[in-house]
Order: C-alpha cells, then sequence, then structure tokens
C-alpha cells in the first residue's frame, strides 16, 4: 500500500537493524513495552510473513504492526491477536498507524475471524477512530511493578 509519504509493507530480515531502533525509543518511552529482540521478530516473521509489516519512509522504517497467530482467541472463533503497533513519534498523527492497520487487517481478516487487541484507556479513542469496537475490561491483582525470577 502506498501513499504520498508512506509505503506499507510486509517486513523482512533487512528491517530488522529499524524495527530494533523503533523497540529502543518504545522502551524509553513506554515503561511497560517489552523490548524486541531479533531473534524474536526473526521468529515472528518465519510463523507468517503477514505477521510484521512496516511503514516506510526515505527508505526507513518509522512504524511497525505485528501479530500473533492463535494465543487468545475470543469466544470459540481463532483470531490473530494484533501484539504490537509502534509509530515514532516524530511520525504520529499522520495517518501511519492507520495505514498500518487497514493493510494488516485487510489480510488478517480474510484469514481469521477477526483481529483482537488489548490496550491502555488512554489508546482505547485512537482504536476506535481505527476501526476497533470495547468488548472487554482487562483487570489484574498484584503489582505491576514487582520483579519476579
Ligand atoms: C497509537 C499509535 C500507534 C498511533 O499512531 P499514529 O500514526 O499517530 O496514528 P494515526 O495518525 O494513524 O491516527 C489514527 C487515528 O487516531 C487519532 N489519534 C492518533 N493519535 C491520537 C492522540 N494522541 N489523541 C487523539 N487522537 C489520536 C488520529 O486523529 C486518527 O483519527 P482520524 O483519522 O479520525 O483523525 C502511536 O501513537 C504510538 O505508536 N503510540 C505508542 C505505542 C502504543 O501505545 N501502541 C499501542 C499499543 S497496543
Amino acid at each position: 500500500m502506498i501513499n504520498m509519504e508512506f509505503t506499507i509493507r510486509v517486513a523482512n530480515s533487512k528491517d530488522i537493524v529499524d524495527l530494533l531502533e523503533l523497540e529502543k525509543e518504545a522502551h524509553s518511552e513506554i515503561s511497560w513495552w517489552k523490548k524486541q529482540t531479533k531473534k524474536e521478530f526473526l521468529h515472528s516473521m518465519s510463523v507468517s510473513k503477514y505477521n510484521v509489516m512496516v511503514a516506510i519512509h526515505n527508505g526507513k522504517v518509522v512504524g511497525y504492526v505485528q501479530g500473533e497467530l492463535n494465543i487468545r482467541g475470543y469466544g470459540r472463533f481463532k483470531s490473530l491477536f494484533l501484539e504490537n503497533i509502534y509509530v515514532l513519534k516524530k511520525y504520529r498523527r499522520r495517518g501511519v498507524a492507520r495505514l498500518l492497520v487497514q493493510m494488516f487487517t485487510a489480510y488478517w481478516c480474510k484469514k481469521r475471524k477477526y483481529v483482537e487487541l488489548m490496550t491502555t484507556k488512554k489508546n482505547r479513542k485512537i482504536f476506535e477512530k481505527l476501526g476497533f469496537k470495547w468488548t472487554m475490561v482487562y483487570m489484574i491483582i498484584g503489582s505491576t511493578q514487582k520483579k519476579v525470577k
């Protein structure tokens, strides 16, 4: 998918250097972000080449979306879990996430009953604008700060 500024395509191993840079920014911006390794990205791409899609601007990766197959599945249907989506701060509010989600869901909605995700309250409005519908409230007991071995 191409718009005037950004190209959206399936990621490949050559994108990993850029993806790791995005992960650094994501981790420093968001305390709960789990920084992915090269091995994890390669594994994800090997499960399905459509698992990771990237947004390119002037030859550089400026955003990505990543899915995981069958890990949860709402109701009795197999779904695709949208595990991560990240756009570099500098490129936000320019429609990059919209393009990534459009291309990602265009593919996965043909293969799965639906695409699902889990996000923070802060992001709810953004994902509703991108077409997702709210279904559940995620709750935990215990501390998110506690370190366990
Ligand atoms: C969430 C995120 C991916 C959105 O990326 P983006 O490229 O800026 O999003 P888009 O420009 O495509 O915007 C999509 C819609 O959300 C709206 N939107 C985007 N950021 C917004 C914000 N901070 N506040 C309110 N609305 C916002 C846009 O206006 C647009 O709606 P519209 O087309 O009706 O105007 C980006 O903010 C990000 O990387 N955040 C940090 C990582 C994160 O929280 N990821 C989600 C984990 S599940």
